[in-house]
């Protein structure tokens, strides 16, 4: 893969989608793990806590749709110096993964949303705002239907969301591991400056 020329950071943009990314799936994780915990306290409140999981989710769609082509345009810098040949294939195998499951997980709880029967009776909006759409293919199917293909793109949707939380821990513990053990500037190249 081609090298950015530039002096070992990531561009400003790949580091503002980086962490807007970042911030809207760590959030979309900490809600959906407690929506369980949630419908058992506070029931009045699941409606509007699903509604804001999904704005999130779609913007996330959005953002890590930007990411993917601004990356095209503009390659990561040269790894780190000084990674053994094993970590640097790692970071690799992880950071394709990682890029696989930012889009993997939020389309398959749109497609989740969009198989549900109660969806035509249940208008999406972003952020209470702008009237979204659901995934339009589901609409010819009886209720019985619908309620298999949401039963199993849910489970879907939570599969991919544990396996994306494994693969975050690795990357964590990889950029910790970078920076404090072996003392390299890690986190100075996903962050802003010249
Ligand atoms: C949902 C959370 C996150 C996702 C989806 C994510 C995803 C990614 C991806 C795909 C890359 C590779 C970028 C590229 O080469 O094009 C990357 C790089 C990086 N991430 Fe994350 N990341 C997340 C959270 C974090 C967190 C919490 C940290 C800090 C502990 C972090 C630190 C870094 C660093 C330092 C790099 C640059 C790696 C390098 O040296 O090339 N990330 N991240
Ligand atoms: C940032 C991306 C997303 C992440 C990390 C995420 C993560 C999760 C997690 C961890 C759960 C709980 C699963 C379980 O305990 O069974 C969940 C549930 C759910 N998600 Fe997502 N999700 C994302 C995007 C979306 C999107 C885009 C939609 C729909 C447009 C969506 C719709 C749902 C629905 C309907 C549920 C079930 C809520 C309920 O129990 O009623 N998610 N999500």
């Amino acid at each position: 893969m081609p090298q950015s020329p530039t002096n070992g950071r990531y561009s400003s943009v790949a580091v503002a989608l980086h962490w807007l990314v970042a911030i809207g799936i760590g959030y979309n994780l900490w809600q959906g793990l407690g929506f369980d915990s949630l419908e058992a306290a506070h029931p009045d409140r699941l409606r509007a806590a699903v509604d804001l999981h999904k704005s999130i989710g779609i913007t996330v769609i959005g953002l890590v749709a930007m990411r993917v082509l601004w990356k095209i345009g503009h390659p990561a810098p040269a790894p780190l110096p000084g990674l053994k040949g094993w970590e640097r294939g790692l970071s690799t195998g992880v950071h394709h993964t990682l890029y696989l499951l930012m889009a993997v997980v939020p389309l398959a709880g749109w497609l989740h949303d969009s198989a549900w029967k109660g969806a035509a009776s249940h208008p999406m909006q972003l952020y209470g705002q702008i009237p979204w759409f659901r995934l339009p293919l589901f609409g010819a199917l009886t209720d019985a239907g619908k309620d298999w293909w949401h039963d199993k793109l849910g489970a879907a949707h939570t599969l991919t969301a544990y396996v994306l939380i494994g693969l975050l821990v690795l990357h964590v513990a990889g950029a910790l591991k970078h920076q404090f053990l072996d003392g390299q500037a890690q986190f100075r190249r996903m962050w802003f400056g010249k």
